[in-house]
């Protein structure tokens, strides 16, 4: 009882905290223009006027690999959903790729104002809508979607496979999905926890898996991976810490949704009669969902063992282009 009133005025607070910003935002926006948030805290680093960038968190040089595996499939006329979408790069980078439809949704309102800025700057149209927790995103969220990204977010959650198997269901039949994260390099099933900051300094990063464990998690939530992309942590020469005790790197993986899971016996039995199964996503939605047309550079699947990535791996430094960088020239 006391937790639903909490989430019932979480979601009041939420609603309330979207409209007042939303009026602060456009007041701003009116008065002085994209430029006048330039001052604020910025997670990307974003033109908002002609030469004037914003300051976003990370290094111009660090890569991206979201945004150079979003040039790998064609978004035209696709409708498009970006969770965690902070300052809604993602969704500008997808509209400008020719997207009919971005609904990008995050935790809380804490970035609608300067989502308002970005859309002005970038001529740009997209929804918003705050959802809380990733998890059981198919009970907030209606329709389905030819292409989810869901970067930067599952090393945020308590269980990644409850925010996987609760989005799952949007995602139309054949449809794309961009999962990227944070695992470890090592072979076995597991995943490493954050324990006392050791992975990261950041309070709300948890878990990093193995490869095996991820590309077995979305074989299960019937995603055939079928293209990748890796950047070794020890490559990187960043302010912020991403080396630990164990070699570790962010993968981007791109998966084509399929009809059935491609299953040993265990996974078989489990997705026959687990209860988790059945309770922690909708399959007869999924299943429901029309069939995608939405195309991509790579047609096969591929399977991510450390031997197939090694052909995958993206420089420590990359250009702005393929960084957190974005300019008002930029369509990719
Ligand atoms: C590291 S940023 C990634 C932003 C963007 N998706 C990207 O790949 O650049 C994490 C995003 O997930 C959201 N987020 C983090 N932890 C979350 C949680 N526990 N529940 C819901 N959203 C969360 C943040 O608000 C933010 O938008």
């Amino acid at each position: 009882m006391v937790t639903h009133v909490i989430r019932r005025n979480r979601r009041w607070n939420n609603t309330c905290a979207s409209l007042y910003y939303e009026m602060r935002g456009r007041l701003a926006l009116r008065r002085g223009g994209p430029g006048a948030f330039a001052d604020r805290w910025w997670y990307y680093s974003v033109e908002l006027t002609k030469g004037a960038v914003t300051h976003g968190q990370y290094e111009d040089d660090l890569p991206f690999l979201p945004r150079m595996m979003l040039r790998r499939c064609d978004f035209a006329d696709a409708t498009c959903l970006d969770l965690g979408t902070m300052e809604a790069m993602i969704p500008v980078l997808l509209c400008r790729g020719g997207a009919a439809r971005v609904l990008a949704v995050d935790y809380g309102p804490h970035c609608w104002e300067k989502m308002q800025a970005v859309k002005a700057a970038y001529g740009v149209r997209f929804d918003y809508k705050n959802v809380g927790a990733m998890d059981g995103l198919y009970q907030k969220i209606r329709g389905g979607f030819d292409f989810i990204n869901c970067s930067g977010l599952l090393y945020h959650v308590w269980s990644p496979l409850h925010v996987l198997a609760g989005v799952r269901p949007l995602l139309r039949r054949n449809g794309l999905m961009i999962v990227s994260t944070n695992v470890i390099l090592r072979d076995g099933m597991y995943a490493e926890f954050n324990a006392a900051g050791r992975m990261q300094v950041e309070a709300n990063t948890f878990w990093y898996p193995t490869l095996d464990l991820l590309e077995y998690q979305l074989h299960y939530l019937r995603l055939q991976p079928i293209d990748a992309m890796v950047v070794f942590h020890e490559m990187l020469s960043s302010k912020i810490r991403y080396q630990f005790d164990a070699p570790s790197g962010s993968l981007c993986v791109l998966c084509r949704a399929t009809d059935e899971a491609a299953a040993d016996p265990w996974m078989r039995r489990s997705v026959a009669q687990s209860w988790e199964y059945q309770n922690f996503t909708d399959w007869v939605r999924a299943d429901r969902q029309p069939v995608s047309t939405i195309a991509a550079e790579s047609t096969t699947p591929i399977e991510l063992t450390a031997k197939e990535l090694a052909s995958r791996q993206v420089e420590g430094s990359v250009s702005e282009h393929d960084a957190h960088v974005l300019h008002l020239a930029d369509r990719s």
